[in-house]
């Protein structure tokens, strides 16, 4: 089984959001007898919540099934992890501290963006719906391209 793990702070908007696409993208490919995902964030704060009700409606409106309980990224068993998507920067490198090492499948999720490769996957927490949709937009073209990755790394399809 490949495991994939999203993460951002708080694990109620990106990497819940992150998490649900994906998952689409696996059903629709059938490979959920190969790949697994989860998600959750470096902070506590949100632990057993839903996602925000704004990333629910964003998903909603795009047909993406969506339901998680907020979980703290578990930085004891890193190597269970064969990719580990940071939303920023700051998750990327958070996630260093708290592994103690550079894991080999830990990459920023717009390192698979084709339109701005590398850059932050912005906080849409204190903005309003349509950050949110931004946030969509990013993470469905990034997860496309993760995807396909994944799929050739693996020989899958
Ligand atoms: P997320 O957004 O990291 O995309 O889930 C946030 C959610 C909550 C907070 C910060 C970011 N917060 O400070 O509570």
């Amino acid at each position: 089984m490949i495991n994939v793990e999203f993460v951002c702070l708080g694990n109620i908007c990106r990497s819940p959001l992150a998490e649900a696409i994906f998952k689409q993208k696996i059903l629709d490919n059938n490979l959920t007898q190969k790949i697994k995902q989860n998600s959750s964030g470096t902070a506590a704060y949100h632990i057993g919540k839903n996602p925000d009700p704004r990333t629910i409606e964003i998903a909603m409106k795009n047909n993406i099934p969506i339901s998680h309980k907020g979980r703290q990224f578990n930085a004891v068993n890193g190597e269970d992890y064969d990719y580990i998507l940071a939303m920023d920067s700051n998750n990327y490198y958070n996630i260093i501290d708290a592994l103690g090492y550079k894991h080999k499948g830990l990459f920023l999720m717009r390192h698979f963006d084709p339109i701005e490769k590398g850059a932050d996957v912005p906080d849409p927490y204190y903005g309003d719906e349509s950050g949110f949709k931004n946030v969509y937009d990013i993470l469905d073209r990034s997860i496309d391209t993760l995807s396909q990755y994944i799929f050739s790394k693996h020989s899958l399809l």
